[in-house]
């Protein structure tokens, strides 16, 4: 186990406080990365002439090889490196020899790590969006196989009025589009190459950073030294981002636990995804929905962490930073399995038609329907919603349908009802009813339907 700042230190370190300050443990996931940045900045310190060309061919050589371990699985980490930069450096140096050590010329770990995650959210933004997109595909396609299924809508989780299926299912794409859009704008900014800091200040040699950054797939590098190694505020704009995709995932996990209940019983789960009672043996109970609810707790508890770790923290890299990588990348691993896991419940899923079309015999749900049936008559808004309300209130109140009313006895109420004022009593024609852009008029559904086709199979 070397250091790569042994030099200055005559006593060997407390076992105890490498163990507190070691991070091979979780920062080995970023060996891919960090091999790429080396390669990058190898290559660059023969070009310019900051090393001999023939070590810079030496050391891409043998950092070539460590990275199709590294990708192959193949690669030994060692846990009592103090991080994975030392680890690769050992690595190389046993591999190559003494050119190893010219490696981390003009270099700091401090810029090192902050590349490394650069790299990292590159990729694993990418992915989930990835994810993101095939969930939205799923629910799609969800909502096409149930175009003509008519629902209840709650507001309060008091029925309110009746909406297509497709419609509530199209609300998820939409909120899961926004995610995506908030995960590419954090990314813009995460797109900038640190390499080239040195620790703080820059550096005396004559490097040339665009070269790195070209390399390495970067448009542009930073501009800022000290602000190349302190800034973070990428990650934490990625766990935002992170934390309302979980947040969208467990308001959609909470609307199925709601209908998969056997008090609602409109959708039933693939028991693939459900589990058992210790005890009740007819229990089918929804657990990993109700894991992504918890889980969202958690990421939102990595936010906090991050959020804390740097508030109080002096200019340029403070060895705090390090933690801000176990918050990061449970928040990436555990945000993409959720995806994963609501995609696939959403293919498994199936509607109980019998029991939603018991949820929809509800009349006072077609309460707007005829307060702007009035409305379109000529009454007022205030007058018709009282009008409404009262003939609602009596049918209640003597356990009577709005339908069993006669047209005389609607007129009562309000002048303006003729007979055609019933026909507006079933859900079909509520939603067909409806109108504006947005709404869950049935032709308009076919229309967004349509659209996110397009969109997601482009
Ligand atoms: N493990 C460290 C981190 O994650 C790497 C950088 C260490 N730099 C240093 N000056 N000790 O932040």
């Amino acid at each position: 186990m070397s250091k790569l700042w042994g030099g200055r230190f005559s006593k060997k370190s407390n076992k105890l406080a490498d163990h507190f300050s070691f991070s091979i443990s979780y920062d080995k996931c970023l060996a891919k990365y960090d091999v790429a940045g080396s390669i990058a900045h190898a290559s660059m310190l023969g070009k310019c002439k900051i090393i001999p060309k023939k070590d810079a061919d030496k050391i891409v050589k043998g950092l070539k090889k460590i990275e199709e371990q590294i990708l192959s699985g193949k690669f030994k980490y060692d846990l009592k490196s103090e991080d994975i930069h030392t680890n690769i450096q050992d690595t190389l140096k046993k591999s190559i020899g003494n050119a190893a050590d010219k490696l981390h010329t003009a270099r700091s770990r401090n810029d090192q790590i902050a590349l490394d995650v650069r790299l990292y959210c590159r990729e694993k933004v990418k992915q989930t969006i990835f994810a993101l997109i095939a969930l939205q595909k799923s629910i799609l396609s969800f909502a096409n196989k149930n175009k003509k299924i008519i629902v209840p809508a709650y507001t309060h989780m008091q029925s309110a009025q009746v909406i297509l299926l497709a419609h509530q299912m199209l609300a998820y794409v939409e909120m899961f589009d926004r995610d995506i859009a908030r995960l590419k704008d954090a990314q813009k900014r995460a797109e900038v190459m640190p390499l080239g800091s040195c620790a703080l200040s820059g550096t005396t040699l004559p490097i040339n950073r665009n070269l790195v950054a070209k390399k390495l797939g970067f448009k542009t590098v930073s501009a800022n030294s000290i602000d190349g190694v302190s800034d973070r505020d990428f990650i934490i704009e990625i766990i935002s981002a992170l934390s309302i995709v979980a947040m969208h995932l467990s308001r959609v996990a909470e609307d199925l636990i709601i209908w998969v209940t056997s008090e609602f019983n409109f959708i039933d789960i693939d028991a693939a995804f459900c589990t058992g009672s210790s005890i009740m043996p007819h229990k089918k109970n929804p657990d990993i929905l109700e894991l992504i609810r918890g889980t969202t707790g958690k990421i939102y508890g990595n936010l906090s962490a991050i959020l804390n770790l740097m508030k109080g923290l002096p200019s340029t890299y403070n060895r705090d930073m390090q933690l801000d990588k176990p918050p990061l990348f449970e928040s990436v691993e555990t945000t993409k399995e959720m995806l994963v896991l609501m995609a696939n419940l959403f293919s498994g899923l199936k509607i109980k038609k019998e029991s939603l079309e018991n949820g929809i015999k509800n009349e006072a749900m077609f309460s707007v329907d005829l307060m702007e049936y009035l409305i379109r008559k000529g009454v007022s808004y205030r007058q018709a919603h009282d009008t409404i309300g009262k003939m609602v209130k009596t049918c209640l109140d003597k356990n009577k349908k709005i339908s069993q009313l006669s047209t005389e006895e609607m007129q009562k109420y309000s002048k303006k009802f003729s007979s055609d004022a019933k026909k507006l009593l079933n859900p079909l024609a509520s939603v067909t009813a409806k109108k504006s852009f947005g709404s869950t008029n049935p032709k308009l559904v076919e229309k967004q339907l349509l659209k996110w086709k397009n969109k997601l199979y482009a």
